[in-house]
């Protein structure tokens, strides 16, 4: 109990800290693109600043700069946003460890999907993580460096390999979740491993009055707008795991792909839209693609509602007893779970009634439960809770 304890609130502590410092750097990345991209332009007046901007923002008036090289000293405090990526990437491995590391039937595997082990799963998802990177460091450094579309074309390729792939190897979770922390590792990287240093090479050129290394300067652009627009597909990945009906359908590698796509598209938005002509139709896009997904995955409807056979809840309640409340129950007896997950509780009947709809959804409609199918569920006790749940819709009309 006590442990079940410990461990909910270390995975509390980390999330908290995994969302607060994401939203500081995403946010700061956020702004800085959108200062870029609405400086007013005004090197007539002085020519050493390339734009500025006046905003007015929690009581006070801001007046921003951006100088056309650098400014003639080098000012005493300089801010480089760049813990806000590393403390991101560290929370965010923790909680890999913890959630899905650590209990790995459950989160990270699915039977149903590969036969692996646990210590097999999770190499093969750390190296996810370390071959992803070396395969993207090294396009950007190949021939394809200057060809900005065939380059990004490579890239998405890779992920939607890498995304078939884990879906096909792991749980839904475990997968979304892999090619999620694989995008993220390489977008820290570029923070650490090109960007910062392009920034430090810019200082030490204003230092010794020396020469910035310019392909490191070019290098530098194109991974900080790879990084632009692979946040929305990977913020997606990191909720999708709150909604079954993405990484629980057999299609999930495609609605991964689907939605990152929506996502990179709304993005593209954002940074087009200060240019003159008309652009609101990327928006449609992206929001056609997200809909045309949420058709796609509707649940099959069961238009032969009178075939259905009518079961009684004796029924239901000896298959929840079965294949649900070893963890969701008020006292459960699984080892890996002694709290009921999501405080998710089914064992009177009026529990059971009252979560109806949820316990269709999620081992008939999306079939995200039981986890893992640590409980070995069968075709013909999801069959029958659907029968169960068709037969509850017909009564209450
Ligand atoms: C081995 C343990 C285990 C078994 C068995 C199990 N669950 Fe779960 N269940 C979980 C865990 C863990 C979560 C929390 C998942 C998360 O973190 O999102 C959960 C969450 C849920 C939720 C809330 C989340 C949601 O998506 O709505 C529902 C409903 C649910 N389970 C239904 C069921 C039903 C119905 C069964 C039996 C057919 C079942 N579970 C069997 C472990 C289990």
């Amino acid at each position: 109990m006590i442990e079940a304890h410990l461990q909910e609130w270390l995975e509390l502590s980390l999330r908290w800290a995994h969302l607060t410092v994401g939203i500081a750097w995403i946010g700061a990345s956020f702004y800085f693109n959108w200062l870029e991209n609405r400086l007013i332009r005004q090197q007539s007046v002085n020519p050493s600043i390339e734009g500025d901007l006046w905003a007015i923002h929690g009581g006070g008036f801001y007046h921003v700069q951006k100088y056309e090289v650098a400014p003639d000293e080098l000012p005493a405090q300089l801010h480089w946003f760049k813990w806000e990526a590393y403390f991101t990437w560290f929370t965010g491995l923790a909680l890999l460890v913890l959630i899905f590391y650590g209990n790995a039937n459950a989160y990270l595997l699915d039977q149903s999907v590969a036969q692996i082990a646990p210590w097999q799963g999770i190499t093969i998802g750390v190296a996810t993580l370390a071959i992803s990177w070396i395969f993207y460091d090294l396009m950007c450094r190949s021939a394809f460096a200057e060809r900005h579309m065939l380059l990004a074309l490579i890239i998405f390729t890779y992920f939607c390999l890498l995304t078939i792939l884990l879906c096909n190897t792991f749980s839904g979770r475990g997968a979304f979740i892999h090619v999620g922390s694989a995008i993220g590792t390489v977008m820290v990287l570029n923070v650490m491993a090109v960007i910062v240093p392009s920034q430090k090479s810019l200082v030490r050129a204003m230092e010794t009055g020396g020469e910035r290394d310019a392909a490191l300067g070019r290098a530098g652009l194109t991974r900080s707008r790879h990084n632009n627009y692979l946040t929305l597909p990977v913020l997606f990945i990191m909720i999708s795991s709150h909604y079954p009906s993405t990484f629980s359908s057999s299609w999930n590698w495609l609605i991964l792909i689907g939605i990152a796509v929506a996502g990179i598209v709304v993005r593209h938005y954002f940074n087009v839209r200060h240019l003159p002509g008309t652009k609101w139709w990327l928006l449609l896009v992206g929001a056609g693609i997200f809909v045309l997904i949420a058709l796609m995955t509707l649940p099959e409807s069961r238009s032969t509602l009178d075939t259905v056979k009518s079961v009684s809840i004796e029924n239901v309640r000896s298959v929840i007893h079965e294949r649900c409340t070893v963890c969701h129950s008020a006292a459960p007896v699984h080892t890996d779970f002694q709290v009921a997950p999501g405080g998710i509780v089914m064992d009177t009947d009026e529990q059971i009634n009252t979560l109806a709809s949820r316990i269709y959804t999620t081992s008939v409609a999306t079939r995200s439960m039981p986890i893992g199918n640590l409980s070995q569920m069968t075709e013909a006790e999801r069959q029958l809770i659907g029968d169960w749940y068709a037969q509850l819709g017909r009564t209450s009309q």
